[in-house]
């Protein structure tokens, strides 16, 4: 196989972080270029057994920053983009908006830009199944490719306007593109500031963990190397111009989840405490995966089994997470969660 060059953009993050592992050992022909920021979600720490290998590189840079973007393309000339890099926190989003369309809207727009001009491949774009807006409770109903966009929050705003701008660079200038729509991941690596692993970190202390509202929404939940083997195959056999959602039929009500999480720790239900609902909370995400399925993929793990999977890594990797959460990360914390 000829070599290739990747660019992957995020790949400090939680699932770029995952993904550029997950290819930099899965294809050892290919030139994986980690492209991040660092912005607080992003870190390398978690790179360390990854950056001597010959087919590793990293960039600090930012994606919207069109002048350094541009000549880099040009002069590494990418054969494919894989786009992850996003302000991606829905309550950071609701405090303050303007980050998220400097980095997801104009940041991929750059990208886009610098993608035409060098004429890559192919162009994924890893977006969020929070762009169809929300669903009832009415277990029967999913979104599909086809559901119209609708999003609530800021953030799935931004994501849904880069996703109508991929769109357009394929209709308008023939970009080969795909778009992944992926549910809610979990796993390694993920940000103490999301739902599990903010209440793993918090039940291993002893601390009350904080559930909005009722605690009856309910999301989707997915292994996130579920989602970066459904990026690899999407990457390499997505027709172009095509969406994919990405889903494996794991709802659960958020009450559910943290209480799933108590019981595999052996503590106690007392630690939730019931706070203030989040401003516009979407009630309910369901995936219908059949386009991807159909196109060979199918998920490895179960809620159950990848719950006990990361339960047991935050268990085995607590530097990663205490070096998080003592940081300026109990600042953000403060300020979002007054009562706790
Ligand atoms: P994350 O917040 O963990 O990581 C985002 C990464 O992007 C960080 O490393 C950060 O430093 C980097 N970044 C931010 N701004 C940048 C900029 N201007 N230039 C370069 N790098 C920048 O996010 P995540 O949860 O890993 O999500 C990754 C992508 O997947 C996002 O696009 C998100 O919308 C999408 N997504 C996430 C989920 C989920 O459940 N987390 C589900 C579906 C889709
Ligand atoms: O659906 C995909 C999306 O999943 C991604 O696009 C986003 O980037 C990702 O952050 C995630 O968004 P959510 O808002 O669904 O994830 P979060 O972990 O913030 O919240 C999950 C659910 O838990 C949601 O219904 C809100 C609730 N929640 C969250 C936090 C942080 C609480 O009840 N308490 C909390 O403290």
């Amino acid at each position: 196989m000829a070599r290739k060059k990747i660019l992957v953009t995020g790949g400090a993050g939680f699932i770029g972080g995952n993904f550029v592992q997950f290819i930099v050992n899965k294809y050892p022909n290919y030139d994986i270029y980690n492209l991040d920021l660092l912005t607080y979600a992003g870190d390398l720490t978690k790179h360390k057994q990854i950056e001597e290998k010959k087919n590793y590189t990293f960039i600090k840079a930012d994606i919207s920053d069109r002048k350094f973007i541009i000549e880099l393309f040009k002069k590494e000339e990418f054969d494919y983009v894989i786009h992850f890099a996003a302000e991606s926190h829905v309550d950071r989003s609701i405090k303050d908006p303007g980050i998220f369309i400097e980095t997801n809207v104009t940041g991929t727009q750059v990208l886009l830009d610098a993608s035409k001009e060098v004429g890559v491949t192919k162009f994924v774009h890893v977006s969020t199944d929070e762009v169809y807006g929300e669903l009832d409770f009415d277990p029967s109903t999913f979104f599909t490719e086809e559901t119209p966009i609708q999003p609530n929050s800021p953030y799935s705003a931004s994501k849904a306007s880069s996703d109508l701008l991929v769109r357009a660079y394929h209709e308008t200038y023939g970009l080969p593109v795909n778009i992944t729509r992926c549910s809610n991941n979990y796993g390694p690596y993920h940000f103490p500031e999301k739902l599990i692993p903010l209440t793993i970190s918090r039940v291993l202390n002893d601390q009350k963990v904080p559930v909005y509202g009722d605690g009856k929404n309910i999301r989707d939940w997915l292994h996130v190397i579920d989602h970066c083997a459904a990026i690899d195959l999407v990457m390499h056999k997505g027709e172009n111009g095509e969406v994919y959602n990405v889903g494996g039929h794991n709802e659960r009500t958020n009450l559910e989840v943290v209480q799933t999480i108590i019981k595999e720790l052996d503590k106690s239900d007392d630690l939730i405490e019931f706070v203030k609902d989040r401003l516009g909370h979407d009630k309910r995400y369901a995936i219908d995966p059949t386009k991807l399925e159909e196109l060979g993929w199918e998920p490895i793990y179960t809620f159950d089994t990848g719950i006990a999977q990361t339960i047991r890594w935050y268990l085995d990797n607590k530097e990663w997470w205490e070096q998080i959460i003592n940081g300026d990360y109990r600042d953000y914390f403060k300020a979002q969660y007054t009562t706790v």
